[in-house]
């Protein structure tokens, strides 16, 4: 333990410990994609042997890159001695396909997901999410970057040789025990890395390079820039290119976010400079920061916190050196990029409000913290959404320490962040945003198209990801409700018209005593009716989508146009 800390702090210190070289992945281009994942041994620490896990190899897996469009037929084999989950982070896909804590990978078989692309050109990534043990497999070395690239991406004259002028940069911080193995809850995570390794070093080509920047922390937001301070261009967040480049020295990242970056070297031949985490800047009630919690209420710590030497201090992820231009460089830096409107606040059908609080006193950063009350539950469905809904989802955050929200299925919109219209960083795509400790509140909007499942729900949770294995996640369906989709079927009871035009539901039963129940699609009670044998009751309800479930719990879903 103490070699570990002292470790880090040397690394933190300085930059003449560099010295391996950096890891960049390999890649899998073809749309039949294997993986396979295992256990295996990584020296993280000269010398020492740490168990890790990988797809497709000891830590961290292949990245993946997709053309949209592509219909990618993907194996996961899971030869780990656990029961997994691989999820396709950021991607617009079917419940079933998507891979969250329902879709169960047993230990010795595979599972077989098979989609086509939908996304933007933009960076995506795969972790595992099984319930409760998402940080316990991340932490250990399961996670892989996915390019998507596109057909105007393409027009575009960016970067986009991989490894020569497009460089992944996964960053994370890890804590291990005394015998060197990683730690899975912990607040000592001493040791960042890029890409697995420790302690790295990269030549980068003198011109136009482009990082495809990954937060893979399981806690830790990154405050990014440069040690000289030089500007970059941000060009893009999670789920897509920004409409033009942003001028940047630093740019927040926080777990589970992604940033797409070029930096211009044109004129940087010979400049050694070091891509850092300027900890140093980051606002309190955030992790990462020298105070991880805020206000008054924040009353107890982080055990391990205070004396982990990356919290509020500035250090280093990589040692970069500017070597001789690649035959064909990119020398330029486009004006503009991707074309796209943003939703317009006035098309939303709903506003839902998620607050988190925490299990314990207000004031607790340790969690376990709940969202509208609740922790999750992987039998309940704490929200059903109509197929093609627009929603605002406004989150409010009543613990002190800010946490990293993301949703699957869409990419939304941020309206604004405590009142104020989101600063231009935060315009683009985005599947994860950090909410404000102490009160702080987000809007976002999003469309929830394309996929509905009746039974297969989709995940929203905290991206710290010992958060979301205590629960701060919860789950919704996605709805069609232009056809009729009946989630169970009640023998005796019939409900008609189906949709419904006016608002007028009859519940016609047959051979049935005693209570009915109707829940609107926030899973609210709506009302309780007592229907007799042979009789037929007529219901005036408002336009949603709406369950009826009988005393056995056994449930019919019906719409009101
Ligand atoms: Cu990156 Cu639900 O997770
Ligand atoms: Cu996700
Ligand atoms: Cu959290």
């Amino acid at each position: 333990m103490k070699k570990t800390v002292i470790l880090a702090l040397l690394l933190s210190a300085s930059n003449v410990f560099s010295q391996n070289p950096l890891t960049i992945p390999t890649t899998i281009e073809t749309t039949t994609i294997n993986l396979v994942l295992q256990e295996g041994i990584t020296q993280f620490y000269p010398g020492i042997n740490t168990n890790t896990m990988g797809a497709n190899g000891a830590l961290l897996g292949p990245t993946l890159i997709m053309n949209q469009g592509d219909n990618v037929n993907i194996t996961v084999d899971n030869q780990l001695q656990d029961t997994t989950t691989i999820h396709w982070h950021g991607m617009h896909i079917s419940p079933e396909n998507d891979g969250g804590p329902h879709s169960i990978i047993y230990p010795g078989t595979t599972w077989n997901p098979q989609f086509t692309v939908l996304d933007k050109a933009g960076l995506y990534w795969y972790h595992p999410h099984l319930h409760m043990k998402t940080n316990e497999h991340v932490s250990k070395g399961i996670a892989g970057l996915i390019i998507v690239r596109d057909s105007e991406e393409a027009g575009l004259n960016l970067p986009q040789t991989y490894g020569v002028d497009e460089f992944p940069i996964v960053m994370q911080t890890k804590g291990f025990d005394a015998s060197g193995q990683i730690l899975i809850h912990t607040e000592s995570d001493t040791l960042p890395m890029v890409n697995g390794t420790v302690d790295a070093f990269v030549d980068f080509p003198a011109q136009v390079v482009r990082l495809r920047v990954l937060n893979g922390s399981s806690q830790r937001t990154i405050e990014f820039g440069f040690s000289d301070n030089r500007s970059f261009s941000l060009i893009g967040t999670d789920g897509g290119l920004f409409t033009a480049p942003l001028s940047r020295t630093r740019y927040r990242i926080s777990p589970g976010q992604r940033a797409d970056i070029l930096i211009d070297l044109t004129t940087s031949l010979g400049n050694n400079f070091q891509l850092m985490s300027f900890a140093s800047e980051l606002p309190n009630a955030i992790y990462g920061a020298a105070q991880p919690g805020m206000g008054a209420g924040a009353t107890n710590s982080l055990v391990g916190y205070t004396a982990n030497p990356l919290n509020g201090n500035n250090y280093q992820l990589l040692d970069i050196t500017v070597t001789a231009q690649t035959a064909s460089p990119v020398l330029t830096i486009p004006s503009t990029l991707a074309t796209f409107t943003p939703i317009a606040e006035a098309s939303a059908n709903i506003t839902r409000s998620l607050t988190f609080t925490s299990a314990g006193n207000m004031g607790d950063l340790n969690g376990p913290f709940l969202i509208n009350g609740s922790g999750f539950d992987m039998g309940v469905i704490n929200y059903t959404v109509p197929l093609d809904n627009v929603e605002i989802w406004s989150l409010t955050n009543q613990t002190p320490i800010a946490h990293p929200f993301h949703i699957h299925d869409v990419q939304f919109f941020i309206l604004d962040i405590n009142g104020n219209p989101p600063p231009p960083e935060l315009q683009g795509y985005n599947d994860v945003v950090l909410v404000p400790g102490g009160q702080g509140n987000v809007r976002f909007i999003a469309r929830f198209n394309d996929f509905s499942d009746p039974v297969i729900p989709f995940m929203y949770h905290c991206h710290m990801l010992t958060h979301e294995d205590m629960g701060m996640m919860g789950q919704f369906l996605v709805v069609n409700t232009a056809s009729v989709e009946e989630v169970g079927s009640l023998e005796n009871i019939s409900v008609y018209p189906n949709p419904s035009e006016n608002g007028i539901i009859n519940i016609e039963v047959g051979n049935y005593n005693g209570e009915l129940t109707i829940t609107d699609v926030t899973g609210r009670m709506i009302e309780k009716v007592t229907v007799n044998n042979q009789s037929t009751t007529q219901l005036n309800v408002k336009t949603g989508v709406y369950y009826l479930s009988d005393s056995m719990g056994r449930t019919v879903s019906f719409v009101v146009r």
